[in-house]
C-alpha cells in the first residue's frame, strides 16, 4: 500500500495551520503534555489546561515532585486520570535515570510509562525532528481515505499497514511538519462522521476514496461493545457550608479522586431517609436533585441524587456510622484542593 503523491500537503499546511501553543515550542516536555491532553479532549478545550499545567509544572522535575492531590486538581475535568499518573511515573524516571533531561531517541521515549507509538512518534518528530510517523485517529482516517482502505482501521493489523504507509511517505528532512500536516488535515478538512470538506482538501484529486465515491463510508470502524450501565444514588450530605467527601480507592475507576457519598442502585427520597435512619442519622431535609448521566469509555453512570441537610451532630454520625472514610470539607476547598471527577459535574453547584 502506497500513499499517493503528497507534494501538496506541506505547502497546504504552511498556509492553513492553526496557530496552537504546542506548535510554537520544541520542548519535548511541553509537547508531551499537549499530546497526552489532546488524546482525550478537543483542541480548544485543551489550550487553557495546557497553559495552567505548564505554569504550575514548567518542567519534568516539577511534574515528578508534584503532590498527588495537586496533580489530580490540575487534571480535573480532563478525565482518564491514569494518563497523568503515568506521566508522573515517567517524569520520575526521567528525573532519576536521565538527570531530568528528556530522552532524545524514539526507543527511549517509547519505553516510558504511558507513551505508545503515537505519542513517541509525536515527541520524537516535533521536538527532535526524528523521522517517525505519528498516527493518531485523525491520521488513520486521512490515510484510510487516501488509500480507500476498507478494513477496520482499529484492528492491529490495519494500524500496522496504515502506519507503514504513512512512514514510507514521510519526507525525512521535514518529519515534524509532515506529521503536523496529516493531523491538521484530519482535524480541519478530512473530518469524521461523514462530513469531509473535500472541496478544501489539497489531496482531493489524489484521494482514492473520493475517486470511488467512498469518502463518507470510510474509515470502517468495528462497532464497540455496548457500555455497561450502572445505576447510582448520590447524596450531597451538607452541614452548614460543609459537604461530605471521600477519596476513591487508589486503583480502578477514577482512582484517588474525591466524591460525594454514592452507592449502587437508584433510591427514592423515602428509601434514602430510611437507609440513613438505619445508621442513626436523622436529616433535617432530603431534597431530590436532577438526574444525571455520565459516559465513560466502557461504562455509563445513570444517577439520581439528593441533597441531605444535616445538623452538626448528625454530620458526626455520618462519619461514624455511614462511611468512616467520609469527611466534611467547606465548599471553597472543593474548588481549591479536592479533585472531583466531571462525572459529578451536575451536582457541583450543590457543593
Ligand atoms: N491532536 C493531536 N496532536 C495534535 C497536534 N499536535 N496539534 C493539533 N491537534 C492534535
Amino acid at each position: 500500500m502506497q500513499l499517493p503523491d503528497m507534494a501538496r500537503l506541506l505547502p497546504w499546511y504552511e498556509q492553513n495551520a492553526r496557530k496552537l501553543p504546542w506548535r510554537e515550542t520544541r520542548d519535548p516536555y511541553c509537547i508531551w503534555v499537549s499530546e497526552i491532553m489532546l488524546q482525550q479532549t478537543r483542541v480548544e478545550a485543551v489550550i487553557p489546561y495546557y497553559h495552567r499545567f505548564l505554569e504550575r509544572l514548567p518542567d519534568v522535575c516539577a511534574l515528578a515532585d508534584c503532590p498527588e492531590d495537586e496533580l489530580m486538581k490540575l487534571w480535573e475535568g480532563l478525565g482518564y486520570y491514569s494518563r497523568v499518573r503515568n506521566m508522573q511515573k515517567a517524569a520520575k524516571i526521567i528525573k532519576q535515570q536521565y538527570g531530568g533531561q528528556f530522552p532524545r531517541t524514539f526507543d527511549e521515549i517509547l519505553a516510558l510509562p504511558g507513551i505508545g507509538e503515537y505519542t513517541a512518534g509525536a515527541i520524537a518528530s516535533f521536538a527532535f525532528d526524528l523521522p517517525y510517523p505519528a498516527v493518531d485517529g485523525n491520521v488513520l482516517r486521512v490515510t484510510a481515505r487516501l488509500l480507500a482502505f476498507g478494513e477496520d482501521v482499529l484492528a492491529p493489523a490495519s494500524k500496522k499497514q496504515l502506519t507503514a504507509a504513512v512512514a514510507a511517505a514521510q519526507p525525512k528532512e521535514r518529519a515534524a511538519c509532515y506529521n503536523q500536516a496529516m493531523i491538521e488535515l484530519g482535524a480541519t478538512v478530512c473530518l469524521p462522521n461523514g462530513v469531509p470538506k473535500c472541496e478544501s482538501c489539497p489531496l482531493a484529486d489524489r484521494c482514492f476514496a473520493r475517486q470511488k465515491g467512498m469518502e463518507t463510508a470510510l474509515p470502517v470502524r468495528k462497532k464497540a461493545a455496548p457500555r455497561r450501565v450502572e445505576e447510582r444514588t448520590v447524596l450531597i450530605l451538607r452541614a452548614g457550608d460543609r459537604i461530605a467527601l471521600r477519596q476513591r480507592p487508589a486503583t480502578g475507576l477514577l482512582a484517588g479522586l474525591y466524591e460525594p457519598f454514592a452507592y449502587l442502585g437508584k433510591q427514592t427520597a423515602t428509601q434514602v431517609t430510611a437507609m440513613l435512619g438505619d445508621c442513626g442519622i436523622v436529616p433535617l431535609r432530603v431534597t431530590p436533585l436532577e438526574e444525571a448521566r455520565h459516559i465513560f469509555s466502557h461504562l455509563e453512570w445513570h444517577m439520581v441524587a439528593f441533597e441531605v441537610i444535616l445538623d452538626d451532630e448528625n454530620a458526626a454520625t455520618v462519619c461514624k456510622n455511614l462511611d468512616k472514610t467520609l469527611f466534611f470539607a467547606p465548599g471553597y476547598e472543593i474548588d481549591s484542593t479536592y479533585a472531583l471527577p466531571s462525572a459529578y459535574a451536575a451536582y457541583r453547584p450543590y457543593m
